[in-house]
């Protein structure tokens, strides 16, 4: 699939839950305490559907989000059915790693059971090594939990297992140093995340705000002048940088800094209660889930999803004074 503006569709995130344990003021504004009821979320059935479907229109690559996608039950098995499907070749899951190291359905470790069930990639968020910000961040004071995830994950052998890491202004600057030491220590890839306004506008203003470019040159300063690597890529629009002298990589996402951030986005959004999202940084949402339960057969389905690929924007909306109306948590990270 191809939008207006040359970008091949192949990736599709999809957000099973609305759901946290932890309470990350840039995700969850404190005003949202209210999970959505259960029959607004859709079913493991209706998301295996969209995906078989989407597979079929070229996507090759999802990612499971959340919420916290731990927090759901059954969520082995899921992943396990929808790595079968044929044409997905690549399933990755992105969580704050607090659950990853407790047993799972069959007793062996969350992170063990989806190893096997074909996860290939875990990216877990981490803003913080001091369990005192880690805290004040998330909410709860989790920090070892998420660690000990971490090394579940780096233990049961998955391809990739990635750190993000949100900068904020006033919390994060003086994290920075220890973050890059304990991504090498630990053998992994760390990128560092712009805050975004895709909660609420409140939690992004001029003094939180840390810019990629002013933590890149924080870490040139300590560690020597960091080169561009044009040619290294994950998935998604992160630029990366190595580290000379430390053989070590370090990915930015600058959603807001980046005038070329959107310029290879391959990407599309389901949200847990069923929306498909051409864009996080825009208003612009469709509802999938009314049309399957409205008893659309596949070959509409496809069109639906067709025509919202035709209408991805450009580029996302968040330096043009963007009005976040929908939480981070229910649209998945
Ligand atoms: N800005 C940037 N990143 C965010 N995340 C959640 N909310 C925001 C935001 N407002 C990140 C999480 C996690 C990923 C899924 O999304 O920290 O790393
Ligand atoms: Fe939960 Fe992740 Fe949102 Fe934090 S950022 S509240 S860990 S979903």
């Amino acid at each position: 699939m191809q939008d207006q503006y040359g970008h091949l569709i192949s990736y599709l995130r999809i957000s099973i839950t609305d759901r946290c344990n932890e309470r990350c003021a840039y995700c969850m504004p404190s005003e949202f305490q209210e999970w959505l009821p259960r029959d607004q979320v859709m079913s493991y059935e209706e998301i295996h559907r969209v995906v078989s479907i989407a597979s079929e229109l070229g996507v090759s690559k999802i990612r499971i989000t959340g919420g916290e996608p731990l927090t759901r039950k059954g969520i082995v098995s899921f992943i396990q059915s929808l790595s079968n499907i044929s044409g997905i070749n690549d399933v990755g899951i992105s969580t704050n790693g607090t659950l990853l190291s407790k047993p799972i359905d069959d007793g062996s470790s969350a992170a063990e059971a989806l190893f096997k069930a074909g996860v290939n990639s875990v990216n877990v968020s981490l803003d913080t090594l001091s369990a005192e910000q880690y805290t004040a961040i998330t909410g709860r004071p989790f920090l070892a939990k998420a660690i000990e995830g971490i090394d579940a994950a780096r233990n049961v052998g998955f391809d990739k297992v990635k750190i993000n890491s949100v900068l904020m202004r006033g919390r994060t600057e003086n994290e920075l140093f220890d973050l890059v030491k304990f991504a090498k220590k630990k053998d992994i890839l760390l990128r560092f995340i712009e805050m975004m306004p895709v909660s609420s506008k409140d939690v992004l203003n001029d003094l939180n705000f840390l810019p990629c470019g002013e933590v890149m040159n924080l870490l040139s300063q300590e560690f020597g002048r960091l080169k561009p690597l044009s040619d290294f890529k994950t998935n998604g629009p992160a630029s990366y940088y190595s580290i000379p002298g430390r053989d070590q990589i370090i990915g930015f996402i600058g959603a807001m800094t980046n005038l070329k951030f959107c310029e290879s986005c391959n990407k599309l959004r389901l949200t847990c209660d069923g929306k498909l999202r051409p864009c996080l940084g825009s208003h612009l949402e469709f509802d999938l889930l009314k049309e399957i339960r409205s008893g659309a057969t596949n070959d509409e389905l496809k069109n639906f999803i067709r025509e919202v690929v035709l209408r991805k924007p450009k580029a996302h909306d968040f330096r043009d004074n963007y009005q976040p109306d929908r939480k981070m948590i229910a649209i998945g990270g």
